[in-house]
Parts: C-alpha cells; structure tokens; sequence
C-alpha cells in the first residue's frame, strides 16, 4: 500500500525530499490552497502537513476519509479541531521545539523596536524627513519584564532579557517551579505580573481562561505606561480594548506579530496607531525554524505512517 501526504502550505522543501525518499509513500505539494480545492485535494489523503495558515476543522476532516494523521509544522495545533480529529481516529501531531528560538529572537527583537521607535524612525527618514526628537526611547536595562507563560519559548525570552539586565518576573500556573527556579525567574500571582511589568510579553496557549486576557479590565489593573508584546496568539487580546487603552496613553506602546483575525481586517482598530508596530506572524519565520519543523514534522509522519511510532502526540487519548 502507498501513502498520500498532502503538503497544503508552504513548508520547507526539505520535508518534501524527506518524504520522496521512502518507499511507500506518494506526496503531493501543491503550496498553499484555497479551501475548495483543499477540501478536493485531502479526499484521499492520509496524512497532511500544515502550518497555521491551514485550518484543520471539522469540515476538512468530514470530508478527509482516508486522513490518519496531521503534522503540524510549528507549535500551536488551535488551527486542528482536536476533538473533532480524535473522533475519527485522527493522530496530531507538532514540533514544539523547532521554533522556540526564532519566536524567542523575534520576540527580543520586537521589545526593542518598541522601546527605541526603531520601525518608526525608520519609516520617517524613508519618507524623507529627520526626526532626532520624535523618536526618543527607553532602556531595557533595569525595567521589569512580565512573561505570561515560562515554557519554553518563555523561558527562552527571560535567559535573553537577563542578558539585557532586565528584571524578569513570569506567572505560568502550570510550570513546575523547579524550572522557574533555574531560570532564576520568581513566578508570580497574575495581578502581582501586571502591575509590576513594564514590558509585558504573552506566550500562552489559547483556552477558555485565556482568550481576551488582555481586555479593559486586566489593562486597568496593569502598570501604566506599559508596553504589550504578543508573538504567540492574537485571541490572547481583546484587540478594542488593547486599542483604546493605546489612545488613551494607558499603554505606551503594544508590538503585535499576531492578530484575532489573519490576515487582520482592514478596519482592526489597532492598524496604523502611532504607538503600535505590527508584523504578520513572522515570529517562527526564519530559514532554521522552517528547516527544523519540516524536517520533524515529515519524520513524524514517516514514523507514524510506516513503524507505527507515534511522537508529539496533541490529542493522547486517542493512543488509548
Ligand atoms: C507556531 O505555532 O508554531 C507559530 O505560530 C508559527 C506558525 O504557525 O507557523
């Protein structure tokens, strides 16, 4: 029997190759497609390998009959419907680590863009002017850095931020504190984060507790004059909120590479705000993160679909 692996996205050619090389299975790679021709293309598929552009839902795996496992090349698995997967004995799988250093860098790096205006310095001499005054920043150093969720993308930030001589304090219900404890970084109640954090930095999953986290009323018991980052999910944040609390001065800055919505829609009412910069999930986009989760979500599948060895298992219950 041969294998078809649908490959609906952009994924790394090394996965491809990878795929191509065992005997007993066949692989299509048609890149990223819309949904009609999607749900044509997963027909007859029994494995696929998606990225978060490609959503796993109830509909798709209806209509995949033959499906038998997903790899996600990435982290987050919100874009798989779990439960609907684990009802037709679908196996999902991630490659939780591959991108923990580049979300991390990115995430650095967007913390820094916020203190120092740098894409706003930027835009403004591209537009022909010298704004020396326009632009003054903050330091890093000595301010307090809150990280909402210490695994290891968290964990990560906080051994970089301490590099910066920033004081970090994290609050992450579910960490063993032995961990916390190595990093040197004292996990915290989540009010005791709020309004000690001068920058405040989100990476945790999305679940009911946490969707709109970020609101009015979280804001309100907030230092003022923080700055939020968020690289992990934009359901994270009730982006009305968020955007009025940023006009109003409440938030001094927010720097966002995710959105509720992505593409976010043209009228979201944190585009284009003065003191926002915004990217598009770019965060775990770079050359040795997409190599890395490639190269372990085709070796998942491979593993899976001819040794029946299952690893990075999102929904267990279906191995009982
Ligand atoms: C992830 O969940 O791994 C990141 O958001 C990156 C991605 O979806 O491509």
């Amino acid at each position: 029997m041969s294998f078809h692996v649908l490959v609906p996205d952009h994924v790394h050619q090394s996965a491809i190759d990878i795929l191509r090389s065992q005997n007993g299975i066949r692989v299509s790679a048609p890149g990223k497609l819309d949904r009609a021709d999607l749900l044509d293309a997963v027909a007859d598929a029994h494995a696929l390998i998606i990225r978060s552009g490609v959503s796993a839902d109830a509909e798709l795996l209806a209509t995949a009959k033959e499906l038998r496992v997903i790899a996600r090349a990435g982290v987050g698995v919100d874009n798989v419907d779990l439960a609907a997967a684990t009802g037709r004995g679908v196996l999902v799988m991630n490659t939780p680590g591959g991108n923990t250093i580049s979300t991390a860098e990115y995430t650095l790096g967007l913390m820094l863009a916020l203190a120092r205006h740098i894409p706003q310095g930027h835009a403004s001499l591209a537009a022909g002017r010298w704004d020396r005054k326009l632009f003054g920043g903050i330091e890093l150093r000595g301010k307090t850095l809150g990280i909402i969720g210490l695994g290891r993308i968290g964990g990560a930030i906080a051994q970089r931020a301490q590099a910066f001589e920033m004081i970090v304090v994290a609050h992450d219900p579910y960490l063993p504190p032995e961990i916390a404890q190595d990093l040197a970084v004292p996990l915290l109640s989540l009010d005791a984060v709020y309004a000690q954090a001068d920058f405040l930095t989100l990476h945790a999953l999305i679940t009911d507790k946490t969707r709109g986290m970020i609101n009015a009323d979280s804001i309100a018991r907030m230092k003022e004059g923080l700055r939020i980052i968020n690289a992990a999910r934009g359901a994270l944040i009730n982006e009305a909120d968020l955007a009025d609390a940023l006009q109003s001065g409440r938030v001094a800055g927010a720097a966002l590479d995710v959105y509720a919505q992505e593409p976010p829609a043209p009228d979201n009412p944190l585009l284009g705000l003065p003191n926002v910069i915004h990217t598009p999930h770019l965060a775990a986009s770079t050359a040795d993160a997409q190599v890395t989760v490639a190269v372990e979500a085709a070796q998942l599948i491979v593993d899976y679909l001819l040794e029946g060895v299952a690893a990075n298992v999102c929904n267990p219950e279906i191995l009982s």
